[in-house]
């Protein structure tokens, strides 16, 4: 497929470059029914009650493995606080409660590899002290994942779907006042993407749907009118996360990971993955800049994560879920009513 030109979903002209993608069956080209026909919330509430069911360990992401520094950084998973830092490489997680006298942690600093209390400098080196009990933590080179209970049989590591050995990647992590089903509920309904995001798809066309896989065929825009079409999968490895990948044209094996840990009831945090790959040459050129690079991913990734962010919030509204007022923090960083944690 050198250049080839189409139209997008409001009918304005594009072209599409890249791979040639495999001819679509005669059942996939009869396949014209208007999007919001085939987008049928009863089904896709099916799907997402199948989602549910899934193992998942007990595990839920908490941030860009990047993200964790030497600097204790504060975090609400599941409703309660947790502190997070880096020493030696390693990243622990804990109660943001200090076991003396309640401090909070997370406004501490890291010495010595140690976590000292803002307070009265009791020192936790990330093993057991007192009732303070350390969480079981994950770090999967991307991702940094938690378990705040005990080990669930069979699962003693969080359930990943096939990434890409060598990739670009970025993370973005933001709230939402959902619950983690809102998003996984909006990534299960690819019909509404050349629609709603018009500025990143061309167009898209679902191929197959089956009780554990999405198919779809979708036109990324590059810039402008010029455009990437690629075939790509949705399925769910566990229930709190949705993996599209790349099966056919440009990037196969690429993937976007999108998660959603619940933080406190009727808040979400969306941490989503893209690890991009590639078999062109010029792309190999691109991975020794990967640091460099992340923020152009990111930002590209925030653009649409705000769209579906406001789906998402308003699948809840429209559930009456959202009122009365849940408790709305202004500042992610900081536990309420306690210092900036630096
Ligand atoms: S409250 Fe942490 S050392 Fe006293
Ligand atoms: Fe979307």
């Amino acid at each position: 497929m050198p250049f080839q030109l189409a139209k997008d979903v409001f009918g304005r002209s594009i072209v599409l470059f890249g791979h040639a993608l495999r001819p679509l069956t005669p059942e996939q080209e009869r396949l014209n029914t208007p999007d919001w026909m085939q987008a049928r919330p009863l089904e896709i509430r099916k799907s997402l009650e199948r989602v549910r069911r899934l193992p998942s360990g007990g595990w839920y992401v908490v941030d860009a493995s990047y993200r964790i520094g030497e600097r204790p950084t504060f975090y609400w998973i599941d409703g309660k606080e947790y502190v997070a830092w880096r020493s030696g490489g390693t990243v622990h997680m804990g109660p943001n409660t200090c076991p003396h006298m309640g401090a909070p942690l997370s406004a501490g600093r890291v010495r010595d590899g140690k976590l000292v209390c803002p307070w009265h400098g009791l020192a936790l080196d990330g093993g057991r002290h007192g009732r303070w009990e350390p969480a079981t933590v994950h770090d999967d080179g991307v991702l940094v994942w938690i378990r705040p209970g005990p080990e669930e049989e069979g699962v003693p590591k969080p359930i990943l779907a096939p990434r890409p050995a060598n990739g670009l990647s970025g993370v973005l992590r933001m709230m939402a006042r959902c619950d983690p089903d809102d998003v996984i509920a909006n990534r299960l309904d690819p019909w509404h993407g050349a629609w709603f995001h018009p500025h990143s798809f061309a167009r898209l066309k679902v191929l197959s749907v089956t009780e554990e896989l999405l198919t779809v065929r979708v036109a990324f825009r590059v810039g402008g009118p010029m455009c990437v079409e690629v075939d790509c999968t949705f399925h769910c490895p566990e229930p709190r996360t949705i993996v599209m990948t790349i099966i056919d044209g440009e990037g196969v094996g690429s993937v976007v990971e999108t998660h959603a840990t619940s933080v406190v009831p009727g808040w979400s945090a969306v941490v989503e993955a893209t690890i991009a790959t590639s078999e062109r040459t010029p792309f190999r050129w691109l991975l020794p800049g990967a640091p460099l690079l992340r923020p152009v991913i990111e930002a590209r990734m925030k653009r649409l994560w705000a769209e579906d962010l406001a789906y998402a919030e308003r699948t809840r509204y429209l559930r009456g879920a959202g009122s009365p007022e849940p408790f709305v923090p202004t500042d992610w960083t900081r536990p309420p009513g306690n210092p900036t944690p630096r």
